[in-house]
This record gives C-alpha cells, structure tokens and sequence, in this order.
C-alpha cells in the first residue's frame, strides 16, 4: 500500500503517525518550539548510523545499569512522538533521539548549549542499511532493487534530507558551538567499544568504573542487542529490521564497481570543504 510522504522545506519526511496526523510543518515546528532541560541529551544522527545502539549506550552510561531499556524506543523520538508534552512525566536527565537536522533541534536546546551527542557511520554502510530497512517497513514508498534505492540516495532525495547536507550542517555547528556537540563513530565504536564509551562517559560527565564500561560494552554488542530487542522491533511489522548485520563494510556485497566510483566522486565534491574523517574500510 503506498504511503503519503509527508514533506515540508523541502525535505520529505517518513509516514510515521505524526507527520500523517499533524502534517511535517507542525511536527517540525513543535519540535523546534521543544521545552528543553537542562540535563536533556539529544542524540542527533542521521538514519542508519546506530541510533538505537548509541541510545542503549548513553541510557546505560545515565541509568549506571547494564539493563537494556524496555519497550521500543519510539518514545524518545521527537519526530516520532505525536504529542510532545507527553515528556514532560519523563524524568531527568532525558534521553532524546532524532534524526531531523541540526537546524531544527530544539531552540532552546541549543540557546542552553545543552548536549547534543552525534554518531557518524560510513554513508555507504548507511546507503545499504537504509535499503533494508526501506524494504521491511513502508515509512517510504520503496519497493524496488538494490539499484534503485542507490539512486535514490544519489539523487539526494531520501527522507530526512541527503546525509550530506545533514553531516556539513552538523560539523558547522560543532565548529560554531564548541562543546556542546560530542561526535563520534560507529566504526570506531564497533572496533574499540570500550575506548569509546569510556568517551562518551568523560562528555556526558558520568563517572563510572573501569568495569562498569566493559560491561556496557558487552551488554550494548551487536549479539546481545539483536538477541534481545530484536522481537520489539517485530512489534511494527512481524519483521525485525533495527539489528540486520551490525557490521563494518557491508556496502563491499552490495555496490558495484561503477556505483562506488561514482559515489566516490559524490563524496569527494560534496565533502570537499569537510574535515570530517571517515573510515571506507
Ligand atoms: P545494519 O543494517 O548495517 O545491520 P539505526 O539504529 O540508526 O536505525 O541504525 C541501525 C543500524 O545499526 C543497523 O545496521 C544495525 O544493525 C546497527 N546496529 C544496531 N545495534 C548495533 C550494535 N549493538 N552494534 C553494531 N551495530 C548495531
């Protein structure tokens, strides 16, 4: 069944309840008209990056526990949740996710200088992780090949915007905001976990035990993960679509010689004036 794609300032928009019953002007309107707290922590990533993995991380880091959340996480998604005063019962510090961009966060998030922790993941790993979750839920109208989903994403035209104009815009804000924005990479998080969420621990001001962070580590691993949060996510679908593969290079089975070039020639025009440092291992 297609879906209305929901569009406003010249980005669309995934079919999620709120965006179809409030329209995407007023979604993204409310969210930037957000009442912050000073203790709130935004987690701002673009699809596909390891959202749902950064969220455990931090909500452990925060909770000092190794308890994966309950329930679907859909309930920290500002663009997610229709009425966004139902956070208000939520208790300090909250944990907020979303992937709308930089300049539609929360103003007073910003105005606060309030944390905004950012994950970066390869945008070609992103590419083919974005092409499976397209395939099994229908928050866009896809229902095509590997080949037409590249093209989609070349043409810049995807939901949320093109990763590009999201990761530029969130490296200029970084570099206009000193401090506020912590980023960090899903490489790196994959290859030294505990190196990296001792990291993000220091950012957020958690004072935790050496093992305490390799207990996160493990309870927040790829296996633990899909192990056990994959059946919630069945809850949308019948069909698990957050924990696929949770790897490094996948793009390496799906892109084609040609594809690669010319998303490499993308890349390099699009990120020319970037110092963003990526790994296309
Ligand atoms: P793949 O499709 O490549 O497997 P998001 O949460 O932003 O939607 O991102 C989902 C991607 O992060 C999926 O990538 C998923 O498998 C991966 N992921 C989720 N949990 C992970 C974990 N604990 N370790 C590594 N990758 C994880």
């Amino acid at each position: 069944e297609p879906v209305p794609q929901p569009e406003w300032d010249g980005i669309s928009y995934p079919s999620f309840i709120p965006f179809r019953e409030k329209g995407a002007e007023k979604v993204m309107q409310d969210i930037m008209d957000f009442k912050s707290r000073e203790s709130d922590i935004i987690l701002a990533t673009h699809c596909k990056s390891g959202t749902h993995w950064g969220y455990e991380i931090i909500q452990m880091l925060l909770r000092n526990t190794t308890e994966l959340e309950k329930g679907v996480k859909s309930n920290s998604m500002l663009e997610g949740i229709g009425d966004l005063s139902s956070l208000d019962s939520t208790p300090s510090p909250r944990i907020l996710d979303t992937h709308c961009k930089f300049k539609y966060l929360p103003k007073q998030h910003i105005e606060k200088r309030n944390k905004i922790v950012h994950i970066v993941r390869n945008p070609k790993d992103v590419c083919v992780s974005f092409y499976h979750h397209a395939l099994k839920d229908n928050f866009i109208n896809f229902n095509g090949s590997w080949n037409d989903f590249y093209e989609l994403w070349m043409s810049g035209k995807l939901v949320y915007g093109a990763w590009y104009s999201y990761e530029l815009e969130i490296e200029q804000a970084e570099k206009d905001i000193p401090g506020m924005i912590y980023t960090c990479f899903y490489e790196d998080i994959k290859q030294e976990p505990v190196k990296e969420i001792k990291k993000l621990a220091d950012f957020l001001g958690v004072e935790c035990s050496a093992t305490h962070i390799e207990d996160v580590a493990k309870a927040t691993s790829f296996k633990n993960m899909q192990e056990k949060k994959f059946d919630i996510t069945q809850i949308f679908d019948g069909k698990g679509f957050i924990y696929r593969k949770g790897e490094i290079g996948d793009w390496k089975n799906y892109f084609t010689v040609a594809q690669n070039e010319q998303f490499d020639i993308q890349f390099n025009e699009k990120m020319k004036d970037s110092n963003l440092k990526l790994t296309f291992a």
